[in-house]
Protein backbone atom coordinates (compact mmCIF):
# COMPACT_ATOMS: atom_id res chain seq x y z
CA UNK A 1 0.00 0.00 0.00
CA UNK A 2 1.52 3.04 -1.60
CA UNK A 3 1.51 6.97 -1.71
CA UNK A 4 3.72 9.48 -0.46
CA UNK A 5 0.87 11.82 0.70
CA UNK A 6 -0.65 11.51 3.97
CA UNK A 7 -4.06 10.95 5.01
CA UNK A 8 -4.93 8.79 2.08
CA UNK A 9 -6.20 6.00 3.91
CA UNK A 10 -3.37 3.82 3.27
CA UNK A 11 -3.94 2.59 6.98
CA UNK A 12 -7.60 2.36 6.70
CA UNK A 13 -7.23 -0.02 3.99
CA UNK A 14 -4.36 -2.27 4.86
CA UNK A 15 -6.32 -2.58 8.29
CA UNK A 16 -9.92 -2.93 6.70
CA UNK A 17 -9.16 -4.95 3.66
CA UNK A 18 -7.22 -7.42 6.07
CA UNK A 19 -9.75 -8.22 7.71
CA UNK A 20 -12.28 -8.58 4.73
CA UNK A 21 -9.33 -11.16 3.67
CA UNK A 22 -8.99 -12.88 6.60
CA UNK A 23 -13.20 -13.10 6.78
CA UNK A 24 -12.86 -14.70 3.31
CA UNK A 25 -11.04 -17.68 5.22
CA UNK A 26 -7.48 -15.85 4.25
CA UNK A 27 -4.86 -16.05 6.32
CA UNK A 28 -3.37 -12.53 6.39
CA UNK A 29 -0.32 -10.79 7.75
CA UNK A 30 -0.25 -7.01 8.14
CA UNK A 31 3.60 -5.29 8.40
CA UNK A 32 3.72 -1.96 9.99
CA UNK A 33 6.31 0.06 8.66
CA UNK A 34 5.01 3.79 9.95
CA UNK A 35 7.19 5.04 12.49
CA UNK A 36 3.89 6.58 13.47
CA UNK A 37 2.53 3.09 14.15
CA UNK A 38 -1.09 4.02 13.30
CA UNK A 39 -1.88 0.10 11.75
CA UNK A 40 -0.13 -0.53 14.85
CA UNK A 41 -2.33 0.93 17.39
CA UNK A 42 -5.47 0.47 15.26
CA UNK A 43 -5.31 -3.37 15.98
CA UNK A 44 -4.60 -2.86 19.73
CA UNK A 45 -1.05 -2.84 20.68
CA UNK A 46 -0.26 0.67 22.83
CA UNK A 47 2.30 2.85 21.55
CA UNK A 48 5.16 3.99 23.20
CA UNK A 49 6.25 1.43 25.25
CA UNK A 50 9.24 -0.12 23.49
CA UNK A 51 8.45 -3.79 22.53
CA UNK A 52 10.57 -5.41 19.48
CA UNK A 53 9.46 -4.38 16.31
CA UNK A 54 10.09 -4.19 13.00
CA UNK A 55 12.97 -2.25 13.49
CA UNK A 56 14.79 -5.09 15.00
CA UNK A 57 13.68 -7.02 12.09
CA UNK A 58 15.16 -4.13 9.59
CA UNK A 59 18.42 -3.58 11.48
CA UNK A 60 19.17 -6.12 13.60
CA UNK A 61 18.14 -8.79 11.36
CA UNK A 62 15.81 -10.45 14.15
CA UNK A 63 13.58 -13.49 12.70
CA UNK A 64 10.45 -11.93 11.68
CA UNK A 65 8.24 -14.55 13.41
CA UNK A 66 9.74 -13.54 17.07
CA UNK A 67 8.01 -10.32 16.35
CA UNK A 68 4.78 -11.15 15.10
CA UNK A 69 1.27 -10.42 17.29
CA UNK A 70 -2.06 -12.49 16.61
CA UNK A 71 -4.34 -9.79 17.05
CA UNK A 72 -8.53 -9.64 18.13
CA UNK A 73 -9.55 -9.04 14.47
CA UNK A 74 -7.98 -12.27 13.64
CA UNK A 75 -5.13 -11.25 11.27
CA UNK A 76 -1.13 -10.94 12.25
CA UNK A 77 1.09 -8.23 12.57
CA UNK A 78 4.28 -7.01 12.91
CA UNK A 79 4.04 -3.75 14.44
CA UNK A 80 5.83 -0.29 14.28
CA UNK A 81 8.09 1.59 16.42
CA UNK A 82 8.86 4.91 17.14
CA UNK A 83 12.59 3.78 16.70
CA UNK A 84 11.53 2.84 13.16
CA UNK A 85 12.42 7.05 12.78
CA UNK A 86 16.15 5.90 13.50
CA UNK A 87 16.43 3.17 10.71
CA UNK A 88 15.29 5.58 7.86
CA UNK A 89 18.52 7.68 8.94
CA UNK A 90 20.79 4.55 9.69
CA UNK A 91 19.74 2.96 6.54
CA UNK A 92 20.24 6.34 4.44
CA UNK A 93 23.41 6.01 5.80
CA UNK A 94 24.72 4.03 2.71
CA UNK A 95 23.49 0.06 2.83
CA UNK A 96 22.42 -0.60 -0.48
CA UNK A 97 21.94 -3.47 0.74
CA UNK A 98 19.40 -3.50 2.90
CA UNK A 99 16.48 -2.48 0.16
CA UNK A 100 16.16 -6.21 0.29
CA UNK A 101 15.65 -6.77 3.94
CA UNK A 102 12.36 -7.25 4.32
CA UNK A 103 12.27 -9.20 1.71
CA UNK A 104 14.76 -11.30 2.61
CA UNK A 105 12.99 -11.46 5.77
CA UNK A 106 9.99 -12.40 5.07
CA UNK A 107 11.36 -15.86 3.10
CA UNK A 108 10.94 -17.86 6.32
CA UNK A 109 7.31 -17.76 6.52
CA UNK A 110 6.04 -16.99 2.87
CA UNK A 111 4.23 -20.72 3.18
CA UNK A 112 2.17 -19.47 6.38
CA UNK A 113 0.15 -16.49 4.69
CA UNK A 114 -1.91 -16.01 1.96
CA UNK A 115 -1.64 -12.79 1.45
CA UNK A 116 0.94 -9.93 3.08
CA UNK A 117 0.28 -6.32 3.44
CA UNK A 118 2.51 -3.88 4.21
CA UNK A 119 1.74 -0.61 5.42
CA UNK A 120 3.96 2.54 4.66
CA UNK A 121 4.81 5.78 5.81
CA UNK A 122 4.23 9.11 3.56
CA UNK A 123 7.42 9.46 2.67
CA UNK A 124 9.28 8.02 0.11
CA UNK A 125 12.47 6.98 2.06
CA UNK A 126 14.28 3.34 2.78
CA UNK A 127 11.02 2.18 4.60
CA UNK A 128 8.78 2.29 1.35
CA UNK A 129 11.40 1.34 -0.85
CA UNK A 130 11.75 -2.14 1.75
CA UNK A 131 8.23 -2.84 1.36
CA UNK A 132 8.22 -1.92 -3.02
CA UNK A 133 10.64 -4.50 -3.33
CA UNK A 134 9.15 -7.05 -1.37
CA UNK A 135 5.76 -6.44 -2.63
CA UNK A 136 6.35 -9.80 -4.86
CA UNK A 137 2.16 -9.77 -6.00
CA UNK A 138 2.43 -5.82 -6.78
CA UNK A 139 1.23 -2.20 -5.55
CA UNK A 140 -2.05 -0.80 -3.98
CA UNK A 141 -2.28 2.68 -3.96
CA UNK A 142 -5.51 4.92 -2.64
CA UNK A 143 -5.60 7.95 -4.27
CA UNK A 144 -7.99 11.23 -3.15
CA UNK A 145 -9.16 12.42 -6.96
CA UNK A 146 -8.28 15.28 -7.11
CA UNK A 147 -5.62 17.18 -9.78
CA UNK A 148 -3.04 17.39 -7.36
CA UNK A 149 -3.32 13.59 -7.05
CA UNK A 150 -2.92 12.85 -10.32
CA UNK A 151 1.06 14.35 -10.03
CA UNK A 152 1.79 12.73 -6.75
CA UNK A 153 0.17 9.45 -8.79
CA UNK A 154 3.08 9.85 -11.96
CA UNK A 155 5.76 10.15 -9.86
CA UNK A 156 4.85 7.26 -7.72
CA UNK A 157 4.46 5.11 -11.55
CA UNK A 158 8.26 6.88 -12.10
CA UNK A 159 9.26 5.85 -9.31
CA UNK A 160 8.62 2.31 -9.33
CA UNK A 161 9.64 2.17 -13.02
CA UNK A 162 13.20 2.99 -11.56
CA UNK A 163 12.32 0.05 -8.82
CA UNK A 164 11.64 -2.49 -11.26
CA UNK A 165 14.98 -3.91 -11.49
CA UNK A 166 15.22 -4.63 -8.65
CA UNK A 167 11.77 -6.15 -8.01
CA UNK A 168 10.61 -7.10 -11.32
CA UNK A 169 6.85 -7.30 -10.28
CA UNK A 170 6.33 -4.00 -9.35
CA UNK A 171 3.05 -2.81 -10.75
CA UNK A 172 -0.03 -1.30 -9.65
CA UNK A 173 -2.24 -4.13 -9.29
CA UNK A 174 -5.28 -1.79 -7.98
CA UNK A 175 -5.66 1.89 -7.58
CA UNK A 176 -8.24 2.82 -5.46
CA UNK A 177 -10.39 6.77 -5.46
CA UNK A 178 -10.87 6.78 -1.62
CA UNK A 179 -12.26 9.42 0.58
CA UNK A 180 -14.51 10.06 -2.30
CA UNK A 181 -17.44 12.60 -1.99
CA UNK A 182 -20.88 11.63 -3.65
CA UNK A 183 -21.55 15.41 -3.67
CA UNK A 184 -18.73 17.06 -4.93
CA UNK A 185 -18.94 16.36 -8.83
CA UNK A 186 -14.97 17.36 -8.93
CA UNK A 187 -14.47 13.94 -7.24
CA UNK A 188 -16.54 11.89 -10.01
CA UNK A 189 -15.33 13.92 -13.06
CA UNK A 190 -11.43 13.39 -11.70
CA UNK A 191 -12.05 9.78 -11.89
CA UNK A 192 -13.58 10.06 -15.08
CA UNK A 193 -10.38 11.36 -16.55
CA UNK A 194 -7.93 9.14 -15.11
CA UNK A 195 -9.61 6.40 -16.73
CA UNK A 196 -9.37 8.28 -20.24
CA UNK A 197 -6.14 9.22 -19.55
CA UNK A 198 -4.41 6.07 -18.32
CA UNK A 199 -6.89 3.93 -19.64
CA UNK A 200 -4.15 0.46 -18.50
CA UNK A 201 -4.28 1.74 -14.39
CA UNK A 202 -6.39 -1.05 -12.41
CA UNK A 203 -8.51 1.35 -11.54
CA UNK A 204 -11.21 -0.13 -8.53
CA UNK A 205 -14.71 1.00 -7.73
CA UNK A 206 -14.54 4.07 -4.99
CA UNK A 207 -14.47 3.68 -1.58
CA UNK A 208 -16.99 6.49 -0.29
CA UNK A 209 -16.39 9.22 2.40
CA UNK A 210 -18.26 7.88 5.53
CA UNK A 211 -18.65 8.94 9.29
CA UNK A 212 -18.41 5.36 10.06
CA UNK A 213 -14.77 5.09 9.38
CA UNK A 214 -13.72 7.95 12.21
CA UNK A 215 -16.02 6.26 13.97
CA UNK A 216 -14.87 2.64 13.92
CA UNK A 217 -11.37 4.02 14.63
CA UNK A 218 -12.01 5.68 17.27
CA UNK A 219 -13.74 2.34 18.54
CA UNK A 220 -11.21 0.67 18.20
CA UNK A 221 -12.57 -2.14 15.59
CA UNK A 222 -12.45 -2.50 11.51
CA UNK A 223 -15.35 -1.46 9.79
CA UNK A 224 -16.52 -4.91 9.31
CA UNK A 225 -16.90 -5.42 12.69
CA UNK A 226 -18.32 -1.44 13.93
CA UNK A 227 -20.73 -1.41 11.10
CA UNK A 228 -20.95 -4.64 8.77
CA UNK A 229 -23.86 -3.73 6.94
CA UNK A 230 -22.85 0.19 5.99
CA UNK A 231 -21.32 0.86 3.10
CA UNK A 232 -17.50 1.23 4.28
CA UNK A 233 -17.61 -2.48 5.37
CA UNK A 234 -19.58 -3.31 1.28
CA UNK A 235 -16.61 -1.56 -0.32
CA UNK A 236 -13.76 -3.73 1.11
CA UNK A 237 -15.62 -6.53 1.07
CA UNK A 238 -16.33 -5.90 -2.85
CA UNK A 239 -12.41 -4.70 -2.78
CA UNK A 240 -11.23 -8.31 -1.21
CA UNK A 241 -13.31 -10.36 -3.66
CA UNK A 242 -11.91 -8.53 -6.53
CA UNK A 243 -8.54 -9.49 -5.62
CA UNK A 244 -9.61 -12.97 -4.47
CA UNK A 245 -11.54 -13.45 -8.14
CA UNK A 246 -8.01 -12.38 -9.57
CA UNK A 247 -10.09 -9.33 -11.38
CA UNK A 248 -7.17 -7.85 -10.03
CA UNK A 249 -4.53 -9.85 -11.32
CA UNK A 250 -2.21 -11.92 -8.94
CA UNK A 251 0.15 -11.79 -11.69
CA UNK A 252 0.34 -8.02 -12.24
CA UNK A 253 0.26 -6.63 -16.24
CA UNK A 254 2.66 -4.05 -17.27
CA UNK A 255 0.63 -0.44 -17.47
CA UNK A 256 2.84 1.43 -19.88
N1 LIG B 1 -13.71 6.15 3.50
C1 LIG B 1 -13.42 6.98 4.53
N2 LIG B 1 -14.34 7.87 4.97
C2 LIG B 1 -14.08 8.73 5.97
N3 LIG B 1 -12.90 8.81 6.61
C3 LIG B 1 -11.93 7.95 6.22
C4 LIG B 1 -12.13 7.00 5.17
N4 LIG B 1 -10.98 6.30 5.01
C5 LIG B 1 -10.10 6.79 5.92
N5 LIG B 1 -10.67 7.79 6.65
C6 LIG B 1 -10.06 8.60 7.69
O1 LIG B 1 -9.06 9.41 7.08
C7 LIG B 1 -7.97 9.61 7.96
C8 LIG B 1 -6.67 9.22 7.27
O2 LIG B 1 -6.69 7.83 7.02
P1 LIG B 1 -5.38 6.94 7.17
O3 LIG B 1 -5.78 5.56 6.83
O4 LIG B 1 -4.75 7.16 8.50
O5 LIG B 1 -4.47 7.57 6.02
P2 LIG B 1 -2.89 7.37 5.73
O6 LIG B 1 -2.47 6.08 6.34
O7 LIG B 1 -2.79 7.37 4.23
O8 LIG B 1 -2.21 8.56 6.33
C9 LIG B 1 -8.24 8.77 9.20
O9 LIG B 1 -8.75 9.62 10.19
C10 LIG B 1 -9.31 7.78 8.73
O10 LIG B 1 -10.16 7.38 9.78
MG1 LIG C 1 -0.94 5.70 7.68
Amino acid sequence: MTNQKGGVAKTTTVHNLGVALQREGQRVLVVDLDPQANLTSRLGLSVGEHRRSVYEVLVNHDPIRDVIHETADGIDLVPSDELLMRAEGQMEAGHIGWVRQLHRALDPIRGRYDFCLFDTPPVRGFLTVNALIAATSGVIIPFIPELDSLIGMQLLLGRMDELRGANPNLEPIAVIPVLVDRNWRNHLETIEQIKARMPHLPLTEPIMRHADFPKARAAGMSILDYAPNGAGARAYRHLAAAILAAEIPATPVPTR
